[in-house]
């Protein structure tokens, strides 16, 4: 099976020296590096915002992969698609419009993604599948790291999979929340290919970052670089 996509969220970096976290998860073999955007109003959580992601660009090449998780979004998208994001995934819950917000992502030139809440049915999809670049499936309910995965989402991941496959469009199947080695394993036979992984990730310190990624890829280190 080839091996998924690792995006380290950086909720479970350490803030105080995000910069260089960045730096060590990207060089320990991050494929893209994820940014949970809070509001404490769409979710009871507060993070960071465009002047973050600005600050972090530099520190790495890869793909940032930017989940907002605000209400409203909308007036957000350019400040993030300047900053640098690369994908940016909004949940159809944040805005009336979602078709609307994914053609806003389209128009400044980044790739739009859409989040499945664990209670929102992947038929949420069936209109906005011929648009999008990405799904993510929440195994959690989004607002905080560290909690445990909720196996239903399985189930969704793999009627996802089959409506990607079905669109044969060029869509990446993402999954977040409480995703360890065993729950990456479980995800990506059902179907996923890319996996967000915070506590996962960054657990252990910079040093044990490199077999944190490829214990998730179902590697050892050196396949994992
Ligand atoms: C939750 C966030 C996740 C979270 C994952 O709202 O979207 O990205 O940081 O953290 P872990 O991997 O610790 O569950
Ligand atoms: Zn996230």
């Amino acid at each position: 099976m080839t091996p998924p996509l690792i995006s380290p969220s950086i909720l479970s970096a350490d803030f105080a020296r995000l910069g260089e976290e960045v730096r060590a998860i990207d060089e320990a073999g991050a494929d893209w590096i994820h940014v949970d955007v809070m509001d404490g109003h769409f979710v009871p959580n507060l993070t960071i915002g465009p002047m973050v992601v600005k600050a972090l660009r530099p520190h790495s090449n890869k793909p940032f992969d930017v989940h907002l998780m605000i209400s409203p979004v909308d007036a957000y998208l350019e400040a993030f698609a300047e900053a640098g994001a690369d994908i940016l995934t909004v949940h159809p819950e944040a805005g009336p419009h979602v078709h609307r917000t994914v053609q806003a992502i389209k128009g400044l030139g980044k790739k739009a993604g859409i989040s499945l809440n664990p209670a929102t049915p992947a038929k949420m999809l069936d209109y906005l599948i011929d648009e999008i670049d990405l799904v993510l499936v929440m195994s959690v309910n989004p607002g905080f790291g560290g909690q445990s995965f909720i196996a239903s989402q399985l189930k969704k991941i793999e009627a996802v999979r089959k409506m990607i496959d079905k669109s044969g469009r060029d869509i990446r199947l993402e999954v977040d929340g409480g995703v360890t080695p065993e729950t990456a394993r479980q995800s990506v036979e059902a179907g996923a290919d890319v996996l967000v992984a915070g506590s996962a990730s960054f657990t252990g310190g910079p040093a044990r970052y490199a077999a944190n990624i490829a214990a998730l890829k179902g590697t050892t280190p050196e396949e994992g670089q």
